[in-house]
């Protein structure tokens, strides 16, 4: 299983103070070394992380392949067409959002969507869709001609937190906290059902599958077993982790959790 570092969280600490430290840049060297396979970026519509010359500048220098995350705004897919990362994962954004809330909305007659997948192929980007583990929203991705699809595993976060009780706060809230435990590991285990199904179906239409979100040491083995899931994207967990123990070593412990 790959691992794309999302190093979106080191540019967090930096703007928390507006200094240059702690540089992004500088992570690009330690994630190869320590067995990452792809820098995975954010560029935000209000810049509030990583701004254009982190995102110029890691592409520009990153030994690893680099997966830019953005929304269907104009400016940020010109960026994306000039600078050409390998891949551009397109998500739903909202500038209230703590981060990415949801998948995208794939289904349905979506001109935008389609003209923007027509400009980064033209620039030779590869596509990637984020969207939620629902049938139709991986039939509408194929249809879209992307190459990708990254299945936003949020609420599967959401559902292990609250069964294993380590649920401190969320951000995608369900209806009741107060579920017994019998129904809880029901639909735990359904939403893995359901994440596997898709990404078998996925395969089967020559879609490639990545998924993240919310993914950390504790809960990541179950998606990390699912065959047709080629990549994982995380960033949270391991930056956390990594005031810790280091980078290296947050990055050398989740690999070889996959
Ligand atoms: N994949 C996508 C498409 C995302 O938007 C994010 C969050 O920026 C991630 C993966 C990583 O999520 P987390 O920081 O919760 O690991």
């Amino acid at each position: 299983m790959k691992l794309g570092v999302n190093i979106d969280h080191i540019a967090v600490l930096r703007e928390a103070r507006k200094i240059n430290d702690p540089d992004p840049l500088q992570a690009l060297g330690i994630c190869q070394r320590a067995g990452a396979d792809q820098i995975t970026i954010h560029l935000r519509e209000d810049r509030r992380h990583i701004h254009d010359k982190d995102a110029e500048a890691i592409i520009r220098h990153s030994p690893l392949p680099v997966n830019l995350e953005c929304a269907v705004s104009e400016d940020v897919i010109d960026f994306v067409c000039r600078h050409q990362p390998l891949r551009a994962t397109i998500v739903p954004e909202k500038r209230e959002e703590v981060t990415t809330e949801g998948g995208l909305a794939v289904t349905g007659d979506q001109p935008r969507l389609r003209e923007v997948i027509r400009r980064l192929h033209d620039a030779e980007v590869e596509v990637s869709l984020f969207i939620d583990p629902h049938p139709d929203a991986v039939l509408a991705a194929k249809e879209l001609g992307a190459e990708w699809i990254e299945f936003h595993t949020g609420h599967y976060a959401n559902l292990f937190a609250m069964f294993y009780g380590n649920l401190r706060r969320t951000r995608h809230r369900i209806e009741s906290l107060d579920l017994p435990r019998r129904e809880l590991k029901a639909m735990l285990e359904e939403e893995l059902e359901q994440l596997r199904r898709l990404a078998d179906h996925a395969r089967g239409i020559h879609l490639r599958v990545a998924a993240g979100h919310g993914l950390n040491y504790q809960n990541v083995t179950p998606i990390a077993q699912i065959r047709s899931i080629e990549e994982l994207n995380i960033g949270q967990s391991i930056v956390a982790r990594s005031v810790f123990v280091g980078l290296d070593a947050a990055i050398r412990e989740m690999k070889a959790l996959l």
